[in-house]
């Protein structure tokens, strides 16, 4: 592990690793055994021997019908689980006729307004068979709500629905910006969401505590897991302030983070990430339960460290970024499509990236032994550095009173911007080679034909909706939206009982978080020091 140059303009930007980082190191204590405390060796005894990692490809664009489309393509190539991604405006809590939503509609994700586009969205796809992950914060309590209600219709009860909603706000402040609501409303509904699922979807998992793009932001791995453990010690505390008992919502609590082609550090990120989140969970909160200390995770492969120049190199990166996750003890994975620097994936280039992980799972040897980088001098004394650092830094968000009031100071936004600083420089200056674009370049780049979604799409969507509006009552969905408030404005009530009730009325999504608007207002981020 080389050690962090100073920068001109002041300390080493990653924190700097205590000399005597392995003094004292008990292999016996610091590694125990897989699937038990302190998991550093992966949650489950057997791993990958008892259950493969789940297969699980983020997809969607488009209309609900473009969307269950490809979902259908990528069940019938293999995958284990579905992972949706949202268009801007449903993330944003806006209708697709918003003129907020103009140009944005259906095109990093599906649109989906109301009842009717989630129909679609699932059509033909049993949800009682299936985990679905859905990539959606502010407004998650919405598509989670809307999810039940199709499954209520294709006759599943909720107690066999099992899947994810990231419903993680607190990044959304730090990285990502989808965000509506100001932080507390916002964790009073993150609160909310936990008893909702623990009365109501038992097997939900309530949270995808995310560190993903704060690393696409610039973030180191310890900068990625410290400040992403700092926000799930957040909703710990939310919940736990909320009158919840930790053990009735933390074994429903998971995580999700990159894999960088740096594979060594990137094992080391992941079991140190378990290790300390065991400690936090035992140790801090009083945890009973194995299951709430476990650290559950989600792996996306970098999207940064895709590049449009020479986009086939991305294939090797993507199969080496996959087998750092799978070296790491991911449980769900997705590899990114080797044409993704440059538009939405083509069918093929979704098929290969997902052929990737069948590769990892089915022709090499890695799944056939549990956490096989054990007792490896240079990971394990990696795990301990990158324990160290995230340790550091979970201390200075502490000093400053936690993750909420770190966001509100501006600090992990400055410390990742800081390190995505030295990764440009460094980048600029030819010593951080990214193959095909500083060093071995082509004199002419080949051309490639991306996919194009078709811009009808937002004309179409708008019709949808204006159609809805004119054939749903009127009277019952403002009358829905009436509960909603009053449960928004008072303290004690459930928020997502009224919800629930608002969408079955086909309130839309923008009607709804409209409502919660009104009462609870829109955050407004502060300017960072
Ligand atoms: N032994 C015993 N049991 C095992 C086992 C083993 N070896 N392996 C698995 N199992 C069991 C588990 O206990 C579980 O049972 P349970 O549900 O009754 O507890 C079942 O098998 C399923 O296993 P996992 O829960 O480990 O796997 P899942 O895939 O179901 O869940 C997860 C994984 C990480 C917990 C979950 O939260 C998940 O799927 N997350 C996905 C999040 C995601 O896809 N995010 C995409 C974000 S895209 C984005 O944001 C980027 C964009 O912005 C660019």
């Amino acid at each position: 592990m080389t050690k962090p140059r100073p920068t001109e303009s002041g300390p080493p930007i990653e924190p700097v690793y205590g000399p005597d980082a392995l003094a004292g190191w008990d292999p016996a204590d610091r590694l125990g055994d897989p699937g038990a405390y302190p998991y550093t060796r992966g949650v489950y005894p057997t791993m990958y021997t008892g259950r493969p990692w789940t297969m699980r490809q983020y997809a969607g664009f488009g209309t609900a019908a473009e969307s269950n489309a490809r979902y259908r393509r990528l069940i019938e190539h293999g995958t284990h689980g579905l992972s949706v991604a949202f268009d801007l405006p449903t993330q944003m809590g806006h209708d697709s006729d918003a003129p907020i939503a103009s140009g944005e509609v259906g095109k990093v994700g599906v649109a989906i307004d109301s009842i009717e586009d989630m129909r679609v969205l699932f059509d033909g796809i049993p949800l009682g068979e299936v985990s679905t992950s859905m990539t959606i914060n502010a407004p998650a309590a919405l598509l989670l709500l809307l999810y039940q209600l199709v499954a209520e219709e294709q006759g599943v009860p909720a107690e066999r629905l099992t899947g994810t909603i990231q419903n993680d706000v607190l990044k959304e402040y730090i990285a990502r910006g989808t965000y509506i609501f100001p932080p507390q409303p916002s964790l009073r509904l993150t609160a909310d969401i936990f008893r909702y699922c623990r009365a109501e979807i038992p097997r939900w998992n309530t949270i995808s505590i995310s560190g993903y793009h704060m690393a696409e932001a610039g973030a180191s791995p310890a900068q990625e897991i410290a400040f992403t453990l700092a926000d799930g010690i957040e909703y710990v505390r939310t919940a736990v302030a909320a009158g919840m008992e930790v053990d009735d919502f933390a074994p429903r609590l998971s995580f999700f983070f990159v894999a960088r082609t740096t594979l060594l550090e990137e094992v080391a990120k992941f079991r140190a990430a378990r290790r300390i989140w065991a400690r936090v969970m035992r140790e801090e909160f009083g945890a009973r339960d194995p299951k709430s200390m476990m650290l559950r995770f989600h792996t996306q492969t970098a999207g940064v460290q895709l590049t449009a120049q020479q986009p086939e190199v991305n294939l090797v990166r993507v199969a080496v970024q996959g087998l750092a996750a799978v070296l790491g003890g991911t449980q769900s994975l997705h590899t990114n499509s080797f044409d993704e620097a440059i538009a939405l994936p083509t069918d093929k280039a979704a098929r290969l990236a997902l052929r990737t992980q069948q590769v990892l799972a089915y022709e090499t040897d890695v799944p056939a032994t549990v956490d096989p980088f054990a007792g490896s001098y240079a990971v394990e004394s990696l795990t301990d550095l990158v324990e160290e650092a995230a340790v550091d830094l979970m201390r200075r968000v502490e000093d400053l009173g936690g993750a909420v009031a770190a966001i509100e100071h501006g600090f992990q936004k400055a410390e990742i911007e800081r390190n995505a600083y030295r990764i440009a420089q460094e980048t600029d200056a030819g010593e951080r080679v990214v193959v095909g674009v500083n060093r071995f370049q082509l004199a002419e780049e080949e051309p490639y034909e991306p996919l194009r979604v078709d811009p009808e799409i937002e004309t179409r969507q708008r019709e949808r909706l204006a159609r809805l509006r004119s054939e749903r009552d009127a009277r019952a969905v403002e009358a829905a939206l009436t509960e909603l408030r009053k449960a928004a404005e008072g303290t004690s009530a459930n928020v997502l009982y009224p919800m629930k009730d608002a969408l079955r009325a086909r309130a839309t999504v923008g009607e709804v978080c409209g409502a919660l608007r009104e009462v609870w207002g829109s955050y407004v981020p502060t300017e960072a020091f």
